[in-house]
């Protein structure tokens, strides 16, 4: 007792350190604080990935990207260009580039103030696309950008609507109502008209199964930041997760207006998670999506040789008799099967699963099935 109290000292810690609790106590206490110190060292899993997606990815050529990114802001200061993203853009030219790729696309990514903006283009810059005619009075430049639309989505706008579709292409016209459009602005708009996932992203959000746009500013557009989904070996426990998110998806293209949408790039790569969807994947890469009509043109009385010559990605015709294609000869459903769902439950199968019953059971035709998956879907995906 003599011997702890010397080593103790103060009244307190001698009440502590000389009773085999108050030991206790303090050993408890020592392991919670080197815990404590531990673990702000090493930092967490969460913490680790959030830095991570401040860092740009290894390998880009951040040189470029602030080459196509000078360029455009460059244009939008001389007044060539315009766009309702521009602003925040080009305010202090200060970009974190985390990400950017060039292929049939043009891809840059920014963090901006703790948000990740996501600017695609099919060209780098601006001077790749044509510019409008000048000259061109407002009604005339409606009527050509009804063409356009038309030409690409096949809908059939009628040039009497021509104002509402000017409205949805340049949202900036519902706030400046009655002020034409400048020369900066037609270019831009000229320029995001010649790609066909702009129109598709544009015009057609109520298919809902594509990322929502926030912003244009010249060529590029802004698109909404999903979280790409990637197969890896863990995601095998959520396999029937994942099988509602594909047939959210593939319901929504066959609820799109009277004809079902095409999508002839199906794969897992090409979907992605957005914060507003629970329960469906959204398509990344609009450019092999298609309605109905578009996709018809593109292969209806294409000359072919054999069926091969008859196919654009996923969505394949017949070759008949007169050496001209047929227009498409599978379905969503055929594909979905192919691609995704036999890919994730391999060759699993059980009759009480709806969704795995539509693509197993030869049995029954293709359109039987895909009338059963629609029963099934208004049962258990109503809210999609
Ligand atoms: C990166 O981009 C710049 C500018 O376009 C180019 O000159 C350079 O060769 C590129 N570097 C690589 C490694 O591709
Ligand atoms: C599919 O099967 C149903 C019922 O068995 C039949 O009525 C229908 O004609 C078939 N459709 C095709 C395209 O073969």
């Amino acid at each position: 007792m003599q011997k702890c109290e010397q080593e103790c000292g103060e009244e307190a810690w001698r009440i502590a350190c000389c009773s085999r609790v108050g030991k206790i106590a303090i050993c408890v206490m020592s392991i919670a604080i080197l815990y404590l110190i531990i673990s702000a060292l090493t930092p967490t899993e969460s913490t680790h990935k959030a830095a991570d997606l401040d860092v740009p990815r290894a390998g880009i050529n951040l040189t470029r990207a602030n080459q196509v990114l000078t360029s455009l802001c460059d244009a939008y200061e001389r007044g060539d260009v315009s766009g309702d993203s521009c602003n925040r853009l080009c305010y202090d030219r200060n970009w974190l580039v985390t990400d950017f790729y060039e292929g049939h696309k043009t891809v840059v990514i920014v963090k901006d103030g703790g948000q990740t903006a996501v600017y695609k283009s099919t060209k780098p810059f601006m001077n790749d696309f044509d510019e409008p005619q000048d000259h061109l009075t407002d009604a005339q430049f409606s009527d050509r950008v009804v063409d356009v639309v038309n030409n690409e989505l096949r809908l059939g706008w009628p040039k009497h609507y021509s104002r509402h579709l000017m409205e949805t292409v340049w949202p900036t016209l519902l706030r400046t109502k009655g002020e034409a459009m400048s020369r900066a602005d037609r270019r831009s708009l000229w320029a995001l008209l010649k790609q066909p996932e702009f129109i598709l992203f544009r015009v057609l959000p109520l298919t809902r199964v594509t990322p929502k746009l926030i912003g244009t500013c010249g060529h590029m557009y802004q698109t909404e930041s999903l979280v790409a989904f990637k197969m890896k070996g863990y995601y095998t426990n959520l396999k029937a997760k994942i099988l509602v998110h594909v047939m959210g998806t593939l319901k929504l293209l066959y609820e799109f207006l009277d004809e079902p949408l095409q999508w002839c790039d199906v794969r897992f790569d090409n979907l992605g998670l957005s914060a507003d969807y629970p329960k469906r994947f959204v398509l990344m890469d609009g450019d092999m999506v298609y309605t109905k009509s578009k996709l018809d043109s593109l292969l209806k009385g294409r000359p072919c040789e054999t069926d091969d010559d008859c196919k654009i990605g996923d969505c394949t015709a017949r070759c008949t008799a007169n050496m001209v294609c047929s227009s498409r000869s599978n379905g969503n459903l055929e594909v979905f099967c192919d691609k995704l769902v036999n890919k994730l439950f391999a060759n699993q199968w059980s009759k009480n699963n709806k969704y795995l019953v539509a693509c197993r059971d030869t049995g029954r035709n293709i359109t039987t099935r895909l009338n059963e998956l629609r029963l099934t879907w208004s049962w258990n995906l109503p809210d999609v």
